[in-house]
């Protein structure tokens, strides 16, 4: 039997306590799997004195987590500490030019650095891996790029993001505040540690970026993604779209157009008999549509320690396994460039409006849709009390030209109270 794989591992919060525990409570059954073992040799994190609630006494410990990359002794660095540059991008290129394979849940660093890593693993031979970056506990990165790979990709879309989506989803059971739910979020261990890079969509924005890299063969373009959060969304919508029969959920699309790459994360209406409208809490949910296969669904907790840890010992299994592919399902070298879609495609949207409460005020909004070539599909004015009126209005397809065109006259008529609100409505 070969020598066990020996692991690194840098960061010892959620995620790389739970790595630990499961290396100590799989051993055996890892070194069946593996065929050689895996064993950790030294660990790093800030503070060496804190209680982790794990055995850490067996390894060796370095302050310095890019000193641990050098180790003789390790063959595999693990990168949990979290941040897009500074000690994690510092460790993982120390690592790959070491030539030892790495394997990070770090979806910040890759969707900023992910090209230029690839290419240095690489040149390296040896692996990058990231499956705990994106969606945490399901294996949606080895889905794209081994299971579907015969499948030309036509759309990759998901909730991607479990803090949102605990938040929303608690909101309208509950009827929660938003902050206090947000503090719950965060207590769990699914916030990143600064919880707006959740809230306003960027860490969801950074997961879909290295998917689209993944399943349309391009070069990761975080900058490409339209990014919107979750923070405007008022208790308000989440009652009127359930009444409408939608949920929202922070939902992130990607898809090749005609005229290049689509890519969005923003919250979205999904009718509620939908699996994507059916999830709750921390679960993630990707659908993923190929030429061949047609739709496929992958569910499951898209944060929290066991869930993350799990999709990096996948990682590990593999690479001690001799498993050694390209980053992105496809040599770095040969990633187009990403051409982005101008236009996006066209699609419903819920319409919230305020209006005064007088004659004329509904047709003002009517005409104003009309002239702009925008036809509504369903509408309801809710009973209320005083001189404002709330309208909910369902359009049939637009293009968000048009809308924003048609919501600007409308915040600037005498009719409206307050601006609308408009939350596209995805066909799931
Ligand atoms: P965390 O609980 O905040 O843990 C970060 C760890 O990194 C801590 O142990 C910290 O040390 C250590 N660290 C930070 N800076 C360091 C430095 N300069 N040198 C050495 N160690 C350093 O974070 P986490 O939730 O485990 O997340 C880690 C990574 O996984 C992030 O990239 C995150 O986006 C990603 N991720 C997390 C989840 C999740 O559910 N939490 C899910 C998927 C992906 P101290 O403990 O001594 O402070
Ligand atoms: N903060 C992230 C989330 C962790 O809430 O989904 C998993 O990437």
């Amino acid at each position: 039997m070969s020598e066990p794989l020996r692991l690194g591992i840098a960061g010892l919060g959620t995620v790389g306590t739970g790595i630990v525990k499961i290396v100590q409570t799989h051993g055996d059954m890892l070194t069946a799997r593996t065929g050689r073992g895996v064993t950790i040799t030294a660990v790093s994190a800030r503070s060496r004195g804190k209680d982790r609630g794990v055995d850490l006494s067996a390894y060796a410990w370095e302050d310095d987590p890019v000193a641990l990359a050098r180790r003789d002794d390790v063959d595999l660095v693990i990168e949990v500490m979290g941040g897009e540059d500074g000690p994690a991008k510092a460790t993982t290129e120390t690592a790959l030019k070491a030539g030892k394979h790495v394997v990070t849940a770090n979806k910040a660093m890759l969707a900023l650095h992910g090209q230029a890593l690839a290419q240095l693993a690489e040149a390296n031979g040896v692996a990058l891996r990231y499956e705990a970056a994106v969606a945490g506990g399901i294996p949606i990165v080895k889905a794209l790029t081994e299971g579907l790979a015969a499948n030309g990709i036509q759309r990759v879309m998901g909730v991607m993001n479990g803090t949102c989506n605990y938040i929303l989803t608690v909101m309208e059971g509950t009827g929660a505040d938003y902050a206090d739910v947000l503090k719950d979020a965060q207590a769990l261990g699914y916030a990143e540690a600064d919880p707006t890079v959740d809230v306003g969509g960027i860490d969801a924005a950074h997961k879909l970026a290295l998917l689209s890299s993944a399943a349309f063969g391009t070069q990761v373009d975080f900058d490409g993604v339209k990014i919107e959060g979750i923070e405007r969304i008022e208790l308000t919508d989440i009652k009127d779209a359930a009444d409408m029969g939608y949920r929202i959920k922070l939902l992130g699309v990607a898809r090749m157009n005609a005229d290049g790459l689509e890519q969005r994360m923003q919250p979205c209406l999904v009718p509620a008999h939908s699996p994507l409208g059916q999830l709750e809490g921390v679960t993630n949910m990707v659908v993923v549509e190929g030429d061949f296969v047609g739709q496929t669904v992958f569910q499951g907790p898209g944060a929290g320690e066991g869930p993350t840890a799990s999709a990096v010992m996948g990682d590990v299994v593999d690479i001690a396994r001799g498993l050694v592919m390209p980053v992105f399902g496809q040599p770095a070298n040969s990633l187009a460039k990403a051409k982005r879609s101008s236009t996006g495609a066209d699609a419903n949207y819920y319409l919230r409006c305020m209006l005064e409460d007088r004659p004329g005020a509904l047709a003002t909004v009517a005409t104003i849709l009309g002239k702009h070539g925008i036809s509504i599909n369903r509408m309801r004015q809710y009973d209320h009390d005083g001189n404002a009126a709330p309208v909910v209005i369902v359009t049939h397809k637009t293009n968000r030209a048009e809308l924003d065109g048609a919501l600007g006259e409308i915040t600037k008529s005498d009719v409206s109270v307050v601006a609308p609100v408009a939350i596209r409505i995805e066909t799931v």
